[in-house]
């Protein structure tokens, strides 16, 4: 399964020829590494409506003719433009074609009126793979870190709008993932966090393994 990190908390994982992109902010993203018309999406995941998540999925979902699963609220949203989506909510969980997906609560804002911020944990092949979301701490990961079986986490660590990186060490210990990668820092001046010192916290403080990706880096999960 292949990682790429677009930068905030875009990214794109291939598996089996298979394309999953979450919260698409890649116009007026300081720090992305590609254009939204170079992007190939099957699937696309969207936790929230504020800009820099929503971002650029409804034009990748028209030209891709993706299936964008998210919170009903936001797949109301879309679906006035035409795109197709899978609506869910938190604490559901369903059996794709490619695997399963559960919504998670995000202790976060929506950007839609009514709705509720979400994250994903994405089981395909065997391989789980949890997308915070933003969010801020809570204590539940606990319970997500018992229930699931988390290879991979995404975290956000820029704290202001989400956990900061101290939190985001004691997220990890709450959900036990093999590995972790840090999103949602040093876009903008009020997000900044310091990667490397997350790092070296997460590796002193747990078993799990940190991995840090520039935007527009790849990396391999076995
Ligand atoms: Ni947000
Ligand atoms: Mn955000």
């Amino acid at each position: 399964m292949k990682i790429r990190f677009l930068g905030h908390a875009a990214f794109q994982v291939l598996e089996d020829d298979t394309y999953y992109l979450f919260d698409p902010f890649l116009k007026g993203n300081p720090v992305a590494q590609v254009s939204p018309e170079q992007v190939r999406a099957d699937y696309i995941f969207i936790s929230h409506a504020h800009d820099d998540h929503l971002g650029d999925a409804e034009e990748i979902a028209r030209k891709n003719n993706s299936l964008v699963i998210t919170t009903f609220e936001v797949g109301n949203m879309l679906a006035k433009f035409g795109v197709r989506v899978h609506q869910m909510h938190v604490g559901g969980t369903y059996n794709f074609d490619f695997g399963r997906v559960r919504i998670t609560q995000a202790l976060h804002g929506s950007g839609v009126p009514g709705g509720l911020a979400c994250g994903f944990i994405i089981t395909i092949n065997g391989k789980t793979l949890y997308f915070a979301g933003d969010t801020g701490l809570f204590g539940d990961m606990q319970l997500l870190g018992e229930i699931e079986d988390i290879d991979l986490a995404l975290l956000p660590i820029g704290g202001n709008y989400t956990m900061d990186a101290a939190d985001a060490v004691r997220a990890v210990q709450f959900l036990r993932p093999r590995r972790v990668i840090p999103m949602h820092y040093n876009t903008m001046p009020v997000i900044k966090a310091d990667p490397v010192r997350f790092k070296n916290e997460v590796e002193a403080q747990t078993e799990t393994e940190c991995v840090l990706l520039n935007p527009g880096e790849e990396w391999e999960l076995k």
